[in-house]
């Protein structure tokens, strides 16, 4: 069941016009959007197929049930709950060697930030979950906390939110007792954090546990291992990421493929949204675009 207090929460796809273009969309060709969320990039990759299909992935259901209904009467697109670290998986499924192109816009959307159960946002109090996947066996993020030890905690902290206090907020955290919550988080940071750098250190902190809670970046970099055998020569990959630890694996990984000639880059450097853009939509503010094509 999805939980409605947060589905008439708009989520705006960010870069959509950069994306579109840059997945050189044919007609009658395969594509995939690996994080599918709201179906905002597939609505508009669907009207540029005709006899051609979209897999939609994501590892969020209630995601998914809503990207369903808005998508509901088209019949180009196939839908699966899963990871696009399995679009392999996926693909020999349905006896397909290799697509056209694909999306992957990273991170969370607006409809998972702004629920107020799931513990994505220092902004609602609420358990600590953040698992995009909530029927996965994966630890919570409030699990997260209270397996790892105080070094492990604080290298988290460092590692996925390059955070300069990650020690001292670490501790802290592994001092309380009980039941950790948002609450819980958030009144630690705002003891060691004077209030200009709060907010900061909020989304610092947050996305540190959110990454651990759902092994981003593991399944990013296996994705990023597979996706050229999964393309077809002349296919594009297209990467929007909103962090520089993600963009660096990306950037890393794409460069690596370049010096070995399997892939050309189309930019060198990443693209960035328009002015206009993000003064519509903050969330698009950090976004990073870079586009690969499978040389033939
Ligand atoms: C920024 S949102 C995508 C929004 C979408 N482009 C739109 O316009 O509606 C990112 C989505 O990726 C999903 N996600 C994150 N990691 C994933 C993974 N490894 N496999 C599949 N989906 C993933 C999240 O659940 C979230 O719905």
């Amino acid at each position: 069941m999805v939980n409605t207090s947060s589905t008439n929460s708009r989520h705006i796809p960010v870069m959509l016009m950069e994306s579109l273009e840059n997945l050189k969309i044919k007609n009658n060709g395969i594509y995939v959007d690996g994080t599918l969320g709201l179906g905002g990039h597939s609505d508009k990759i669907l009207e540029k197929i005709d006899s051609g299909i979209l897999l939609g992935i994501d590892r969020d259901e209630d995601s998914i049930s809503i990207a369903k209904k808005r998508l509901e009467n088209n019949k180009k697109i196939r839908f699966y709950h899963n990871s696009y670290q399995n679009l392999r998986i996926i693909l020999d499924e349905l006896k397909i060697d290799a697509v056209d192109g694909i999306l992957l816009d990273l991170g969370l959307s607006s409809f998972q930030l702004e629920n107020n159960k799931r513990g994505f946002s220092h902004k609602h109090d609420s358990s600590l979950d953040m698992r995009f996947d909530i029927n996965s066996e994966d630890y919570t993020a409030e699990e997260i906390i209270h397996k790892n030890e105080l070094t492990d905690l604080t290298q988290i902290f460092k590692d996925y939110g390059e955070e300069r206090h990650a020690y001292k907020i670490a501790k802290l955290i592994k001092e309380l007792k009980g039941e950790i919550d948002v609450m819980s988080i958030t009144s630690i940071i705002d003891r060691v954090t004077p209030y200009k750098f709060r907010l900061k250190t909020y989304s610092r902190i947050f996305q540190a546990l959110r990454i651990a809670a759902n092994k981003e970046l593991d399944h990013l970099k296996s994705f990023l291992d597979d996706f050229v055998d999964l393309l077809n020569p002349g296919g594009r990959i297209v990467i929007i990421s909103y962090h520089s630890i993600e963009d660096r694996i990306v950037k890393h990984k794409l460069k690596d493929l370049k010096k070995n000639k399997i892939i050309e880059l189309i930019y060198k450097k990443p693209l960035t949204p328009s002015d206009d853009e993000i003064s519509e939509n903050k969330r698009a503010r950090s976004a990073k675009m870079r586009v690969g094509e499978k040389i033939g």
